[in-house]
């Protein structure tokens, strides 16, 4: 195994979520780096196809899993072990979006959310520790800006603030076993996982870069948080913040013309948005 982190390695990689969009451009980018892969998704097809591509069953190997499965996630361990021996890396990074609003999913669609985006990651740490504490190996698992700024009415806000959790309390649970942890925060990036298709996003490559970087510290840097968005996403928080603070300062100004200005406990409250993701793009 190489011990340079910046060079060729026969180093094994596992993501889940590897069908697409940010794990299947993150597969991309590591197969280029050296890394031997593990591909796990449902779209066994779709797998294949990037397991040919990305040179075949001595680089890359496809295996069907649903994540919220711990029978499956346990065989994909499993089966990685026997054709590679090793696990160096896991991107945990399955997951999948809703609508805003309390009242706009079906409960049923919540469940198997709560269930791929938060159970599924615990399943996939718990599945993989036991071969990451041999390797002294690196844990990736992928929240979101929704994990770190609550979203009105968003359960995928919810689930997300649970994987931002979820790495936190890995990374000082695993403190002392030469584990990594790194949790990966995009912004809106292009992917499927959008209905409509959003513009001035981020693309997949963007992410997996960050992946990479995070992978490519040498053993005693852990890279805790990376948080990406693409430039545009100030958007409707720019927009919100401007027409607040004008509405703030005509306020201010009104007050000043009436000669007084108000204590500071009766001003008015700094209502300001934290929301970093434009509402008009629901996630499917
Ligand atoms: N796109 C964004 O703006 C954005 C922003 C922040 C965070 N994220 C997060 O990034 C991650 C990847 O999303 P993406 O943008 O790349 O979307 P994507 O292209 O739709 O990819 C989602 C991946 O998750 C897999 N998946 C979903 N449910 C699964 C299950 N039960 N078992 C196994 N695999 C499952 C899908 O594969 P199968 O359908 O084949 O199973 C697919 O490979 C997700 O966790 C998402 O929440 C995305």
């Amino acid at each position: 195994m190489s011990n340079d982190p910046s060079g060729p390695t026969d180093r094994v990689l596992l993501i889940t979520g590897a069908s697409s969009g940010i794990g299947a451009a993150t597969a991309r980018h590591a197969g280029a780096a050296g890394w031997r892969l593990v591909l796990a998704a449902r779209s066994q097809e779709r797998l294949q196809a990037l397991a040919v591509e990305l040179g075949g069953a001595e680089c890359a190997l496809a295996v069907p899993c649903d994540v919220t499965d711990w029978e499956a996630q346990q065989r994909v361990v499993e089966l990685t072990l026997s054709a590679f021996g090793q696990i160096d890396a896991v991107f945990a990074n399955a997951g999948f979006g809703g609508p805003r609003g309390f009242l706009k999913d079906t409960p049923e669609r919540w469940r198997e959310m709560v269930l791929t985006n938060v159970y599924g990651v615990a399943l996939t740490l718990r599945a993989a520790i036991p071969a990451l504490t041999e390797s002294r190996g690196h844990l990736l698992l992928t929240s979101s800006v929704a994990g770190r700024r609550v979203l009105p009415g968003s359960m995928y806000s919810c689930t997300k603030h649970a994987v931002t959790a979820m790495g936190e309390a890995a990374r000082q649970d695993l403190d002392g076993t030469g584990i990594r942890v790194t949790l990966i925060e995009p912004g809106m990036v292009d992917t499927p996982f959008f209905e409509n298709r959003p513009t001035d996003a981020l693309q997949d490559d963007d992410i997996a870069r960050s992946v990479l970087f995070a992978l490519s510290q040498p053993q005693h840097v852990d890279v805790n948080e990376i948080l990406v968005r693409p430039t545009a996403q100030a958007g409707q928080d720019r927009a919100l913040r401007l027409c607040q603070g004008a509405a703030l300062l005509a306020g201010h100004r009104a007050r000043v013309r009436r000669g007084r200005r108000l204590p500071r406990d009766r001003r008015e409250p700094d209502t300001r948005s934290r929301d970093d993701q434009p509402v008009s793009l629901e996630p499917k």
